[in-house]
This record gives structure tokens, sequence and C-alpha cells, in this order.
């Protein structure tokens, strides 16, 4: 007869860490990608420029609750599974470290970007200020395009690295 201990509950909570890891990456890099590479240029020509940044106005918390979650999750589940499954940080495989330095890029561009540009564009939204809000979406456009290249190098190293190293 076999029982179940203490080995495989941690197996099996490090499956589900695993899962939730993937899948939190999978959210929040294919919603950048959905909002910069799909949405971005399918609303561009929308006029006046003032109902598009609305519209901007309305997508943005949408997302941002989701990438939030997502940057909870992805730090949790990926340090179980470094120090569960990999044995700490020394024993860790060099893309698991590439991975957590750019995770932590990827989430302090995205903390700056919800507190202060996403808060001062709604800010000019609200108030009708179209020109500086415009200015602040610039800036999103910016700080969310560099976290979706990031996004893309960080899932890319994570798969080519587990099978490489
Ligand atoms: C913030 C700190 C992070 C830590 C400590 C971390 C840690 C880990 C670990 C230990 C693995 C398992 C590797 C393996 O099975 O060989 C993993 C897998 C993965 N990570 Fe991360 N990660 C972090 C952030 C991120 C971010 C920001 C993304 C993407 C946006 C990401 C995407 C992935 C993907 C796609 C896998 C699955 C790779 C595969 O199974 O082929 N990780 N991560």
């Amino acid at each position: 007869m076999t029982t179940f201990d203490a080995f495989d509950a941690i197996h099996a909570v490090s499956a589900l860490a695993n899962a939730l890891h993937v899948l939190a990456a999978v959210v929040w890099v294919g919603g950048m990608f959905f909002a910069y590479v799909v949405l971005r240029p399918a609303v561009g020509g929308i006029e006046p420029a003032g109902e598009r940044l609305k519209l901007w106005a309305r997508v943005f918390p949408r997302f941002f609750a989701w990438v939030w979650v997502t940057v909870i999750v992805l730090p949790i589940t990926g340090y179980w599974r470094m120090f569960m499954d990999f044995g700490g940080f020394a024993r860790a495989g060099l893309y698991v470290h590439a991975m957590q330095i750019l995770g932590w890029v990827m989430i302090g561009l995205f903390v700056y970007l919800f507190a202060v540009t996403h808060r001062r564009f709604q800010d000019k939204v609200a108030a009708g200020d179209i020109a500086a809000a415009g200015v602040q979406l610039a800036q999103i456009r910016r700080l969310v395009g560099t976290n979706l290249a990031l996004g893309l190098i960080v899932s890319a190293i994570a798969a080519f690295g587990r099978l490489w190293v």
C-alpha cells in the first residue's frame, strides 16, 4: 500500500505552483501583447482623440487589476519552486536567476506605471485635458512596450533554459 507523505505533498504543491506560474505569465504577457500589438493600432485612428483616451481609461483599470494578481502570483510560485525544488538561490540555474532579475524589473516598471503614470493619465482624462492625457498615454505605451519585450524574453529564457541548462 502506498502512503501520501510530506514529499508527495510538496511535489503536489510544486506542480500546482508551476501551473499557476505559467498561467500568470500567459495572462500578463498575453494581455500586454493584445493591448500593444492589436488594440493600440486598431483604435489609433479613432477621432476625436478624447474618445480614444476614454476607451483606454476604461481598458486599463480592468487589465491592471489582473496584472496585480499576476505580479503577486509570479514571485510566490517562482520562489516556491526555487526553494522547494531547486535547492535555493545558490543551486538554481542561471536561467532562473535571469528570470527573477528581469521579473523584478518588470514588476518594478508595472508598479511605477500603475502608481504614477496611470494615475496621472486618469486624472487628466477626468479633467478633460486631452493633450496632457495624451502625453501620459504615450508614456504608458513605452512602459508597456518595454514590459512586453521583457516578458517575451523572460518566458523564452525560462522555456529554453529549462531544457538546455
Ligand atoms: C519574479 C520572480 C520569478 C521567479 C523567482 C521565477 C522562478 C521560476 C522557476 C523556479 C521556474 C521553473 C523552472 C523550471 O521548471 O526549470 C519558472 C518557470 C517559468 N517562469 Fe518564472 N520566475 C519569476 C518570474 C517570471 C516572470 C515575470 C515570467 C514571465 C512573465 C516568468 C515565466 C516563466 C515561464 C513561462 C516558466 C515555465 C518554463 C517552462 O516550464 O518551460 N517567470 N520560473
